[in-house]
């Protein structure tokens, strides 16, 4: 089993370190553009070989793409990242050239395989990818929503006083500041809802909070953050590869789920070894119904600015 991971950054490199720990794959190729960076990251990764305790390897490769031939599956993470005080948004210009090679190479050396989108803005990336690559609509997944699940989480954890790992909580909709949507009404601690334990007060501070959460690290860090997007991604992977089943939100193409068509957006899916497998349909409220569609529509105008910028 082989799995590639494009772009050697602070996110995609993160996906690799977690993917070789979990030993998901014999070989992790890791692919940048910039000469002998994907070949450094890898040395480094297999030196942690006796460290961390693992058997599969990290082949880096500057911009071969024959090195990821027979991949089961690819992580994109290609394209700049933001900079304090900017949207995911403001970066489909240079991020949508770059993620359409990357599709149409690794297409080229692995006709049949699966790949995750990480690029922002993630959800008009994984369109873009969907509407490209020819390939069928359940092997192209975006991951925003692992991510921004996880931060709903830790927002939860710091009100409740509680272990993240004793929360279930979903963040569905676009992966942008203003468009995801925090289903704090369908969040639970133990089975037990969390809003029994929460202020109105509370509640909004965390929505917010986790609405705010990408943006709240590329100000302190000054980049946007990789420690939770790499084991996202990862998480991720490892549902399609040990075809576990699990369900996360994730930004699929829709045709009629959820009232929408031609879009991909997040929505819970069930991930194992063909992709996604189905869209399981939550029991939205009148007002989570609205929310969703003003997110759908802000996706559906990030995707019209695609045509601009190929
Ligand atoms: C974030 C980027 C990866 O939310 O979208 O940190």
């Amino acid at each position: 089993m082989k799995i590639t991971v494009v772009g050697a950054g602070n996110v995609g490199a993160t996906v690799a370190d977690n993917l070789v720990r979990r030993e998901l794959a014999e070989e992790i190729v890791l692919l940048d553009i910039k000469e002998g960076f994907a070949e450094g990251k890898a040395m480094d990764m297999n030196q942690t070989a006796t460290l961390n305790g693992f058997d599969s390897k990290v082949v880096g490769s500057t911009n071969d793409y024959s090195k990821t031939a027979g991949s089961s599956v690819a992580v994109i993470t290609s394209g700049i990242p933001r900079k304090p005080g900017m949207t995911r948004e403001e970066l489909i210009g240079t991020n949508a050239k770059i993620v359409q090679m990357v599709t149409e190479s690794l297409i080229k050396h692995s006709p049949d395989i699966i790949i995750v989108v990480i690029s922002n803005p993630m959800d008009t990336m994984t369109y873009l990818t969907s509407k490209t690559s020819g390939l069928p609509k359940n092997r192209i997944i975006g991951m925003g929503g692992i991510l921004d699940s996880a931060r709903f989480k830790y927002r939860l954890t710091e009100q409740l006083g509680c272990s993240p790992n004793d929360l279930q909580a979903q963040v569905i909709g676009g992966h942008g500041d203003t468009t995801m949507i925090p289903l704090i009404n369908h969040a639970t601690y133990n089975s037990m809802p969390v809003t029994q334990f929460l202020s109105q007060e509370q509640q909004d501070h965390v929505v917010k909070e986790t609405m705010v959460g990408g943006a709240t690290l590329t100000k302190l860090i000054g980049t946007s953050a990789w420690y939770a997007p790499g084991a996202a991604g990862a998480e991720l992977v490892e549902s399609i590869v040990r075809n576990q089943k699990k369900m996360f939100p994730c930004s699929v193409l829709l045709n009629g789920e959820y009232g929408q068509d031609d879009i991909c957006i997040g929505v819970p899916v069930i991930i194992g070894k063909n992709g996604w497998e189905n869209v399981v349909e939550f029991d939205l409220s009148a007002d989570e119904k609205e929310k969703f569609e003003a997110s759908a529509a802000a996706v559906r105008k990030m995707n019209a600015a695609l045509d601009e910028n190929l």
